[in-house]
Parts: C-alpha cells; sequence; structure tokens
C-alpha cells in the first residue's frame, strides 16, 4: 500500500504557492504509484483547532466552526483548481477524527506516558503564546508584554524515548529524508528531550482529553493524529494495518521536529509503529524570505495559473526546485522555464510530429521500430523516472522525460522528415517519434496531466495515461500505429509577458 500524506494545512489563512508546493508533490507521487498499479492512497486537509484559528474567528467576528468551514473550502478549492488526486480530505473538526485522538491519547495515557504537571514560562498575552526569553526584548520594544505563567498542563514523556528514537533512526535508515534532515533530527534528539504539554485549559476550541474534560488537547497530539484517523485508526476497518504500514509523510522543514521526534515517539507510546518514512522539503522562499501573513509576500496558486495555466503551474514546482534545499522563486524565471521546456521542446515535439504525419503519412501515425535509435534512451528515461520518484526527487522525475524530448527533437532535426518523400523511410522515423511522444504523455502525465491526456488523445489512442500500467507500458514499441493523429493548438502556448 502507498499511502502518502501532506501536513493539514491551517484555517486561518489562505492558501498559498507553499501549501501547493507540497501537496502538487504529494499529487505527483500519488499518481505516479498509482500509474505503477499499487494501491494508493493520498491524504490532504487541515488542521481546525487551536488558538490560532480561535483567534482568526475573533478578528473576523465569527465562530471558530465557522472560520474552519470557510477555509477549509478554499483549500479543497484550490487543490481542486491544481488537479490534485487526492483520495480522502480531513478535517480535523470531523467526527472520525475526534475518536482517533481520544483514542491514542488513552492509549499513551494507560502506558503512563501523560501525566499532569504545570507549565511555567514566559507568556506574551498581544500573542497568547509562550515565548523564548530571547523574543522577550523585541516583544517589549514593540509595546507587547510578557508575563510569566503557569498553568496546569498535561505532559507527554518524551523523555522516555530517546534511546528508543535513535534505535528506530539506526534501525530505519531510510526513516527521514533527505539525509540532511535525518540528521538534523538525530541532532535534535541527542541534545536530550524534554517532555512536552499537550493540553490547555485557557482554551476550549480542541478536544477535551478522555480521562479529564477540563482540557483540550493541545495542536500537535491532535495534528499529526490526522494520519491515523484517514487509515481508519479507532475504527474495526481492517484495512487499516496494511495502510498505516505504507504511510509516508511529505512536509516543509518548519514541522521537521514534530514529524520526525514527537510523533514517532508517540507513536511507539500507543503500541504503534512509526511511519515507513518522513520526505522533508525545504522552503519555496519569495524575495529571500518564507511566505507568512504578516510579511504579506504571500503568493495564490490562482494569480500563477492565470499565466501559465494549471500544468505550466505544476510543472514549474516540481521541476524547478530541488527536494530538500530552499529555492527561490521568481516569476521571470517562471516564465522563462514555461517556455523553454513546455512551449519549445515538448509542446514544439508534439505539433512537429503532427503536422509532418498531416502532410507525409495523410494524417495517420505511423508504427514505431523495433530497433529504433530512440529505444535505449526511451528505456534509460524510464528507468530514470521511476528511480527518481522512488527517491522522492520530483525535479530528476521530470529532467528524465525532458532529456527524451531532447533526443527526439534531435533526432528529427538530423533526419528531417519535412524533407522527405512519403513512404517507409519518413514513416519510420515518424513512427518513432510518436512513440517517443507516448512515452513521455506516460512519464510526464503524474506532473502535467492534463497536457498529457490531451497528447494522449491527440495521437489517436484510446483514454488517456492514467489508464496504462507501468512497467508494461513503458516498454519501447506500445504505439500500434494505423491511428489519426491531430495536430490541434498549441499544447503550451508561448507565453510573452
Ligand atoms: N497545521 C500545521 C501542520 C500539521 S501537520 C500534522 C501547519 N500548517 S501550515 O498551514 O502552517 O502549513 C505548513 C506546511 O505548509 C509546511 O510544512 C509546508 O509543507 C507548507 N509550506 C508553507 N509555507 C511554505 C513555504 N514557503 N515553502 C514550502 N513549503 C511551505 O504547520
Amino acid at each position: 500500500m502507498f499511502y502518502v500524506t501532506t501536513p493539514i494545512y491551517y484555517v486561518n489563512d489562505e492558501p498559498h504557492i507553499g501549501h501547493a508546493y507540497t501537496t502538487l508533490i504529494a499529487d505527483a507521487l500519488a499518481r505516479w504509484h498509482r500509474l505503477a498499479g499499487e494501491d494508493t492512497l493520498f491524504l490532504t486537509g487541515t488542521d481546525e483547532h487551536g488558538l490560532k484559528v480561535q483567534r482568526a474567528a475573533e478578528k473576523n467576528g465569527i465562530t471558530p466552526q465557522e472560520q474552519a468551514d470557510r477555509f477549509a473550502v478554499r483549500f479543497v478549492e484550490a487543490w481542486r483548481s491544481l488537479g490534485i488526486s487526492n483520495d480522502d480530505f480531513i478535517r480535523t473538526t470531523e467526527p472520525r477524527h475526534h475518536r482517533a485522538v481520544q483514542k491514542l491519547l488513552q492509549a499513551c495515557y494507560e502506558r503512563g506516558d501523560i501525566e499532569l504537571g504545570h507549565y511555567e514560562g514566559l507568556y506574551s498575552v498581544a500573542d497568547e503564546a509562550y515565548v523564548t526569553a530571547e523574543e522577550v526584548p523585541e516583544l517589549e520594544r514593540q509595546g507587547r508584554p510578557v508575563i510569566r505563567m503557569e498553568e496546569e498542563n498535561y505532559f507527554f514523556k518524551l523523555s522516555r524515548y530517546e534511546q528508543a528514537l535513535l534505535d528506530w533512526y539506526e534501525d530505519h535508515p531510510g526513516f527521514v529524508t533527505p539525509d540532511i534532515r535525518r540528521n538534523e533530527a538525530l541532532g535534535f534528539i541527542r541534545q536530550g528531550l524534554k517532555d512536552f504539554s499537550i493540553s490547555r485549559t485557557s482554551i476550549d476550541w480542541g478536544i477535551p482529553l478522555p480521562w479529564d474534560p477540563r482540557h483540550v488537547t493541545y495542536v500537535w497530539f491532535d495534528a499529526l493524529t490526522n494520519y491515523l484517523t484517514a487509515a481508519g485508526y479507532g475504527t474495526e476497518d481492517p484495512a487499516f494495518p496494511a495502510r498505516w504500514a505504507g504511510a509516508r509523510h511529505l512536509i516543509g522543514k518548519d514541522i521537521l521536529r514534530f514529524h520526525c521526534v514527537y510523533w514517532p515517539a508517540m507513536l511507539l507510546s500507543a503500541g504503534l509503529e512509526p511511519p515507513r518514512a518522513v520526505h522533508v522539503h525545504g522552503y519555496l522562499l519569495v524575495g529571500g524570505e518564507k511566505m507568512s501573513k504578516t510579511r504579506l509576500n504571500q503568493i495564490a496558486p490562482a494569480s500563477l495559473v492565470e499565466v501559465v495555466g494549471v500544468d505550466g503551474f505544476r510543472y514549474h514546482f516540481l521541476a524547478d526546485q530541488r527536494f530538500g534545499p530552499d529555492g527561490e522563486f521568481s516569476f521571470e524565471g517562471m516564465v522563462a522555464r514555461y517556455n523553454a521546456d513546455l512551449a519549445n521542446n515538448f509542446g514544439n515535439l508534439a505539433a512537429r510530429v503532427a503536422a509532418v504525419v498531416a502532410s507525409k503519412c495523410g494524417g495517420v501515425g505511423p508504427a514505431p521500430s523495433a530497433d529504433s535509435p530512440l529505444a535505449e534512451a526511451a528505456g534509460r528515461a524510464f528507468e530514470e523516472t521511476a528511480s527518481a520518484w522512488e527517491r522522492v526527487a520530483p525535479s530528476e522525475a521530470l529532467e528524465a522525460p525532458w532529456r527524451l524530448i531532447r533526443e527526439a527533437n534531435a533526432y528529427l532535426e538530423a533526419n528531417e522528415p519535412w524533407k522527405m518523400e512519403p513512404g517507409p523511410a519518413v514513416e519510420a522515423v515518424l513512427g518513432d517519434a510518436l512513440e517517443v511522444l507516448r512515452l513521455v504523455a506516460l512519464l510526464a502525465s503524474p506532473a502535467v496531466p492534463g497536457a498529457c491526456g490531451d497528447l494522449w488523445q491527440r495521437i489517436g489512442l484510446p483514454g488517456s495515461p492514467e489508464d496504462a500500467r507501468l512497467p508494461d507500458a513503458a516498454v519501447w514499441g506500445g504505439y500500434p500505429g494505423g491511428l489519426p493523429v491531430r495536430k490541434g493548438p498549441p499544447l503550451f502556448p508561448r507565453i510573452t509577458v
């Protein structure tokens, strides 16, 4: 079972391209694994409890539930407009999630890993949040008073899990990728772990603790559990163990500690295995900074889709940034890459082939030759694409089919079928080029499903690339020939700004 998740997004904010970035990678990954015929579950959703949401609701003059309802829809709609193929959308205010959180809490409590204690710390009243001593001077300068606050909280005994976590990392070298993030998590564990607070009595927008309903679950115990809820934890669903065993979380590096340290410890405490892997990516920066509500540098996906279309948007964020390090978003870079990779390379190949099939073959696509000089490059493209998705390296997964596109364009330029007389020689060249188009449509379909589906039909194939199954469909020679080939408008019209 391939079970891939995104973080669940807070409903105090509009979806922006940072959220879209993680969601798109998860989507392309899920699409790739479906192509490979794997049983796939792709989950995304919204994080709806806690102070942030409560405060956003107050500001908007509505209840937290209304706030959640209003913003959850924004995420659902944003993902629909980007062609996100999630199988489930979880909202933490759903009853199924309440049940799962309470079950997990109860299990940790019975294990003796949750204890009542006092939380004491510096608290910013204006921010309604605990702050560190280092933050105090700046807050005071801004006229935001800091007090010492003490409240009764339940704590999760994270300190007991240091060795168990180190052992888990040791036994599961692929648990956190890439390595730089694995080392960061290990460094954090080795520094020594402190118990963390899991409940609040000062707010009521949350899930009550089953044994002490004066307290509501605070943020992470609630949020992280969504991954279990959607897999069927807390129900009789017999599919739960298989789903959970295949769980992979995609996250940004901002929430590494929670996913790579707290979460596996919570699961071990409850007698469950940690997820199979956590894949951690860097930030998408705008003007050198992480997008945030306060910096007002957030970009809405729709504003870019307007320029480059859904496929152009998807391609850009999957291809432009390596998975792991931070990367800078640039509008000019996006348009330049769109024109180079999509309009020129990919779009041109498709347009050229269709035009010559029309003029030299009466619009009927010939079959490829078994011993085509492109066959080897095509085989390599498939191997490289598969291996890149296996490593969760989307930009590399796209480099492979684009290398094949360039080879096919070079092959056409070397043979110049547009100058040849109709007959077997021109048919051989075009059959090979059509086969490359079929393969590229297949391999690139997880990233640019719209254009690939369109191309699939233009070269006369029935259905869409999603109906094909790897690895068989990637074997050279799958294009049957004898199919009507249609040119149609440019797959990716050039953009001038
Ligand atoms: N609700 C928590 C997550 C709980 S998961 C059990 C949360 N939500 S969030 O709305 O703030 O979203 C955080 C996630 O959004 C990041 O981990 C990352 O996946 C994505 N991103 C938000 N801004 C981003 C960038 N600027 N760049 C890349 N990803 C970003 O934290």
